[in-house]
């Protein structure tokens, strides 16, 4: 992947890991003919970039392993996915938010991987929520014109990127609970962990608990496979206490990025996050 430019997943969620991608490839050592894990894939952005011969990329949300299903057996592909977005971003500009609205209903009835990806990229900041009953919640950027010719294409390029990054590689899909993707880790594999935030809401599969990311780190002590985690350290507020209990003895490796809370430049607020890797 040296001196090629990072590949961003057609889906986004909270989380998404793309800005991390060169120092996560830079600190991550694994054996090639190990097997790559992820629990918790989530738009793909790190195995997509990695590119391991061998993965088996897990995650809880039906819709996004569907969709990725989609584009390895090709029923989901760039000329798919024009179409789909060209026929219902013009009917979206006529009629704005209650069109959304239908779509999302009708994806709450349907499950077609290609309205989960209408949704995610017209939806209020590329969120993933649903509610108790499993439905998609999130409400509409606001934006009628949303799907432009250029926007399309940009989705487009992305799809077809993934589906070359897949392409000849033996990747394996599957929607499950993270426990499910540490059975049969050996020791030449590579789990890489990015759960969801202590306390934020993981959407239909609930609450990450306190509970939750203990039981995590007991298996990523115990598994025999080489593992990194992915997580927040601090801020000028606030610290990780989970990671300094649970992953100290992993090592390691800081970096620093800022978000805004504002325009101001004074707004500006580092946040350190950690790549946790067993050595
Ligand atoms: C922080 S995101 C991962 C982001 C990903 N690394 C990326 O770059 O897009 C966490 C993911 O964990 C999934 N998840 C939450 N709870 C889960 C569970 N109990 N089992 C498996 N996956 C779960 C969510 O659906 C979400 O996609």
């Amino acid at each position: 992947m040296a001196g090629e430019k990072i590949i961003t997943p057609p889906i986004k969620c909270q989380g998404i890991k793309t800005k991390l991608v060169p120092f996560i490839i830079e600190n991550v050592q694994r054996d090639e003919n190990g097997l790559w894990i992820e629990p918790f894939v989530g738009t793909g952005a790190v195995a997509f970039n990695i590119a391991p011969a061998r993965a088996l990329l897990c995650d809880k949300n039906r819709h996004i392993i569907s969709f990725y299903q989609g584009i390895q057996n090709g029923i989901i592909n760039s000329s798919t996915v024009r179409d789909f977005l060209e026929y219902h971003g013009s009917i979206l500009e006529q009629r704005g938010g209650e069109y959304y609205l239908e779509m999302r209903s009708a994806f709450n009835q349907n499950y077609d991987p290609l309205y989960f990806l209408f949704l995610n990229r017209s939806d209020f900041n590329g969120m993933i929520r649903f509610n108790q009953k499993g439905e998609f919640n999130v409400p509409f950027c606001q934006k009628p014109h949303r799907f432009s010719k250029s926007y399309i294409t940009k989705i487009c390029n992305q799809v077809s990127r993934v589906s070359a990054a897949m392409s000849g590689r033996d990747w394996e899909f599957i929607c499950c609970p993270w426990q499910n993707a540490f059975a049969g880790a050996a020791a030449n594999d590579y789990i890489y962990l990015d759960p969801p935030y202590i306390g934020r809401d993981t959407s239909y599969v609930g609450e990450w608990s306190e509970e939750d990311a203990a039981s995590l780190a007991g298996y990523a002590h115990q598994t025999p496979a080489n593992v990194c985690l992915s997580m927040w350290k601090e801020n000028q507020f606030r610290k990780n206490g989970h990671l300094f209990e649970y992953w100290s003895d992993f090592t390691w490796y800081e970096h620093s990025h800022y978000y805004h809370f504002g325009a101001k430049e004074s707004n500006r607020h580092p946040m350190t996050e950690v790549l946790a890797i067993k050595r």
